[in-house]
């Protein structure tokens, strides 16, 4: 594998040799381009040493009287990783700014790129950093999300470079992605329903869709069809392998999952389904008339357990759980009577806010008991361990 590593000028930079080091043991060929801002934050002489290559840091290369030819670099590179990917060079990727090596390098790949943003928390949540995200996203930049932790700055937060570990894992995983679930066709429900009081008022929660937008994005890296069912959310998701379907209420949700179940062999349902609805939606907007307002709630049919009872021999239902007591023993419940095949219970204990976090930490239980604890990560990384898990309950 032959890896161009882009180093722009941010302190995480320090993390880069060993990256290097990573590499070049496990057989890769590494070339590194900094930016020439970088070479504040780490010395060129041990990136070039490391990689065993010179490092390309401007268009003109003094030591050698050569031209630093970047659409080579671009020919020559199985992948690019821009890491650390700071805010100003994120910038530059979404503009298609060509104002150093770098830069004329990304526009001249052939193979795909990959960034890893790092930076301080408020920068990475600016809105200008979001908008810079979606953009090269939809420019076919894969990114890895930043982990979350203490940051130079001394603040703690996302923003962090992943270890060098993990990057090595990420681009390995990007060059020769698993197809495990190659033309499966899986169902994903997502985010929170919102139920109707009146034309303008609702019943709702606070699900992000974030896990379950991460399952979707999973599954369909690894090969299969996947019917993403999401409620509300603020959440896309471009993959070609993912059809998304977006309602609003938990009927519509059920009609959906209904139409589409018997082609599912997998069902996923991540989603935080209202249990009650109001019994009445009020044709006109409720005026503010009484001290007090009783709103009549009937119950939601339960999808899952739509689901788990209509499904054949080669379906597998899998839900999730989250409880504020008595966690194991009410996901055990669930899972029988919901008939489903997995419960993923959502950890309250070391990861208060599950909602609207990028963090989550699980306990998968099966028919046999708990079957796997997945520490804290990023709802990237739990998502990878459930289908992980679920490839070993599919028929
Ligand atoms: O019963 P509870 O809401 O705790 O169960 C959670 C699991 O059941 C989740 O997988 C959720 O998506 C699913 N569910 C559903 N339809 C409902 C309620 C929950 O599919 N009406």
């Amino acid at each position: 594998m032959r890896i161009l590593i882009g180093i722009t000028a941010g302190i995480s930079a320090y993390k880069i040799p060993l990256l290097i080091r990573k590499f070049i043991k496990e057989g890769c060929e590494v070339r590194c381009i900094m930016t020439p801002d970088s070479t504040d934050f780490v010395s060129p002489l041990v990136i070039s040493t490391l990689s065993k290559n010179p490092v390309g840091i401007e268009f003109w290369n003094k030591e050698t009287g050569s031209w630093n030819n970047h659409v080579a670099y671009g020919e020559w590179a199985d992948v690019f990783l821009i890491a650390p990917c700071t805010a100003n060079t994120l910038n530059k990727l979404a503009q298609g700014a060509c104002d150093n090596l770098l830069m004329a390098t990304y526009l001249s790949m052939r193979h795909n790129t990959i960034i890893s943003p790092a930076m301080d928390l408020e920068m990475y949540q600016h809105p200008t950093v979001k908008r810079n995200i979606e953009q090269v996203l939809a420019d076919g930049v894969r990114v890895i999300p930043p982990d979350h932790g203490e940051l130079a700055s001394g603040l703690s937060g996302e923003g962090r470079l992943p270890e060098p570990e993990t990057l090595y894992h990420e681009v390995m995983a990007h060059l020769a992605p698993q197809k495990d679930y190659l033309n499966i066709k899986v169902m994903v429900t997502a985010g929170p329903t919102y139920e109707a009081i009146d034309p303008v008022r609702f019943i709702g929660n606070h699900s992000s869709g974030k896990m379950g937008f991460a399952i979707a994005e999973n599954f369909a890296s690894r090969g299969a069809w996947v019917t993403l069912i999401t409620g509300p959310t603020t959440l896309e998701s471009s993959h070609e392998r993912i059809h998304c379907v977006k309602v609003t209420s938990a009927l519509e949700m059920f009609d959906a999952v209904k139409t589409h179940w018997d082609e599912t062999e997998i069902g996923v349902f991540a989603a935080a389904v209202a249990d009650y609805r109001p019994t009445q939606i009020a044709e006109e907007k409720i005026k503010k008339t009484s001290e007090d307002l009783s709103i009549e709630l009937i119950k939601n049919p339960d999808i899952l357990s739509w689901a788990g009872l209509n499904k054949s021999s080669k379906q597998r239902t899998i839900g999730f759980a989250l409880e504020t007591n008595d966690a194991d023993q009410n996901a055990r419940g669930k899972l029988a009577r919901k008939n489903a095949d997995a419960i993923v219970l959502n950890v309250l204990e070391e990861n208060e806010k599950c909602f609207n976090s990028d963090t989550n930490k699980v306990r998968i239980f099966d028919v046999n008991g708990l079957a796997l604890e997945l520490p804290v990560a990023s709802k990237t990384k739990i998502a990878q361990g459930i289908i992980d898990f679920i490839t070993t309950i599919r028929v």
